[in-house]
């Protein structure tokens, strides 16, 4: 059933309120032909749980809310174990049950937020692992033939926060499934400085994936705010991944700058302490601001509007520039 001029807000963890001039769920790729078999041909959203985007004005389309849930056993050895899930499963609960069976691979990206049919869209990653190492395939609905389509790793074209979906096929599909790998013998990765000094303090030698996704849970829980108290979503920009010579002029002047390596000799620049040094961390403009704890986490405090937080996001991209040279990427999409 389509519903008309539905308020957003319960739908996006910003908690930004926008009329969505109609409305839907499905829980089968049949509920989708349905529903868009009768539809005027106006602009589509797909929407998981909302933790990705940020909303800065009514939306004139149809906002299709994916409930297809359901898990199924594809294969199972002395090694792995592939499950097929459904893509409006909620991802932490997944990541639970997967804990529950003693089954490893996703125990690094407990608690983000959203379902599991956004997981590839751009490629989650947390704590040293992306959901590339876990991926075997998807299933996705294909709106302009109505066929449903199976995507291989390859074909998927993952990488730092990105995939096909966000690029050439961006609009073009609807994800209705995701299969995972995981293991039944681990390998354990803690190798992200901040879990090893979590365990330090439990006093945990020899973890096990209950013991990482514990730590990891911990330190999200410690730094990043709970969209149920604070509305926001998740980091708001990319690290930006820069030529070398960049790190060795901002390093001229700021000798501590944190990077990492990147593929094609490139590094990696830590956002949020672009946006610190550029004096933002904190800063609250009347209701919404950069986060206190994480200054690449704008904030939604109090029925704050879209429109407002992307402005704030501009100018933090201008500042940031005119002081280091490097132009911060949104990794939220905006609507
Ligand atoms: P939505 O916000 O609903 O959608 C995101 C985009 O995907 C939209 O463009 C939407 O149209 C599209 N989309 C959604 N579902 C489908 C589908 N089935 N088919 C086609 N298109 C679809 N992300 C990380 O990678 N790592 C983190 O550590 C992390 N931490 C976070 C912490 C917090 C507190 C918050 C609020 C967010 C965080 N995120 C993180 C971002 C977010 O949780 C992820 O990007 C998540 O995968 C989004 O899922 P969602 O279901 O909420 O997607
Ligand atoms: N930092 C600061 N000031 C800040 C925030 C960070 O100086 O206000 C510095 C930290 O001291 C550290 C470095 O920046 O040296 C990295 O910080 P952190 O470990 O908190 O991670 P991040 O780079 O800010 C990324 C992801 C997160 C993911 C964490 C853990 C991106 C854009 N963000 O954050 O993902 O959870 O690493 O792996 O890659 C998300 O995508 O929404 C998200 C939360």
């Amino acid at each position: 059933m389509i519903q008309t001029n539905i308020d957003l807000k319960p739908f996006n963890t910003f908690g930004i309120s926008a009329i969505a001039k109609r409305f839907a769920t499905f829980s089968s790729t049949e509920e989708i032909t349905n529903i868009l078999t009768n539809r005027d041909k106006d602009e589509l959203l797909v929407l998981g749980g909302g933790s990705n985007l940020l909303l800065t004005q009514d939306f004139e389309g149809l906002v299709l809310k994916n409930e297809i849930r359901g898990y199924e056993l594809i294969s199972e050895d002395d090694d792995f174990v592939s499950v097929k899930v459904g893509a409006g499963e909620i991802w932490h609960e997944f990541v639970l049950m997967c804990i529950g069976k003693n089954l490893g691979g996703v125990e690094n990206l407990s608690l983000i937020p959203g379902h599991v049919g956004a997981s590839p869209m751009q490629n989650i990653g947390a704590y040293g692992v992306e959901i590339k190492d876990v991926f075997v395939s998807l299933e996705a609905y294909h709106i302009e033939s109505g066929e449903v389509h199976t995507f291989d790793k390859a074909a998927c074209k993952f990488g730092y926060r990105e995939s096909v979906f966000k690029r050439s096929l961006k609009g073009q599909y609807i994800i209705t499934s995701v299969t995972y790998q995981l293991t039944k013998k681990h390998a354990i990765n803690s190798s992200y400085g901040a879990i090893e000094d979590e365990l330090k303090k439990q006093l945990i030698e020899n973890p096990t994936i209950k013991d990482i996704s514990d730590a990891v849970i911990a330190i999200r829980s410690s730094k990043l705010p709970n969209p149920e108290e604070i509305g926001n979503a998740g980091s708001f920009f990319k690290n930006p991944v820069v030529d070398t010579t960049v790190l060795e002029q901002i390093q001229e002047s700021h000798e501590s700058v944190p990077n990492y390596p990147a593929p094609d000799n490139k590094v990696k620049l830590a956002a949020g302490w672009l946006i610190e040094q550029a004096g933002w961390k904190g800063k609250t403009l009347n209701n919404f601001g950069v986060h206190k704890k994480q200054a690449l986490v704008l904030v939604n405090y109090d029925n704050c509007k879209g429109q407002e937080i992307f402005d704030l996001s501009t100018s933090i991209i201008n500042d940031v520039k005119e002081k280091f040279g490097v132009t911060l990427e949104r990794e939220v999409n905006i609507i």
